[in-house]
């Protein structure tokens, strides 16, 4: 049976992946896809590794039915380009430093997250850590319409 397994990737890992994550998680469960795709999620920096994700994030999330709360930082390395098909970058930067550590060949597909959106392509998901509630939101409604997307794409893949 085919699989997919897919890594969403921050900075912290504590705002937007791990939403990214959760969401994606709860939607492929609702599409029954949760045995054929998995999910995890990064940061390219250290500082919050082994923390829970942001209690604004839990909170927000929280409110739309996501559960982050038993997710735990951790940091991106060499080695999840050769454990996932899909690594999905948040940001320019995020991807700048992802290509430092992707092999020279083969390994997980490396994109930005959004770029297969319609109407999204080279954008970017911004950054909520130092903003308010409503970045939190921002984050919530991209994840949400990225997933509906790439579970459709994926259902077809795996059809
Ligand atoms: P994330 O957000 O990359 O979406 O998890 C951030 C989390 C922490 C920091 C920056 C962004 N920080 O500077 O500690």
């Amino acid at each position: 049976m085919k699989t997919i397994s897919v890594l969403f990737v921050c900075l912290g890992n504590i705002c937007r992946s791990p939403t990214a994550e959760a969401v994606f998680r709860e939607r492929l469960l609702r599409a029954s896809l949760s045995a054929r795709v998995s999910v995890d999620s990064a940061g390219t920096a250290a500082w919050h590794v082994g923390k829970p994700p942001d209690s604004r994030a839990v909170a927000a999330g929280a409110r739309r039915g996501y559960d982050l709360s038993g997710l735990r930082a951790r940091q991106v390395g060499r080695e999840d380009f050769l454990r996932f098909d899909h690594v999905f970058a948040m940001d320019r930067d995020n991807l700048a430093h992802l290509r430092t550590l992707q092999p020279a060949q083969g390994g997980a597909r490396l994109a930005l997250l959004l770029d297969m959106l319609p109407q999204h392509e080279g954008k970017q998901v911004p950054d909520p850590y130092y903003g308010g509630d409503d970045g939190f939101e921002q984050v919530l409604d991209l994840m949400e319409h990225a997933a509906d997307a790439w579970i459709s794409r994926w259902q077809r893949e795996l059809s």
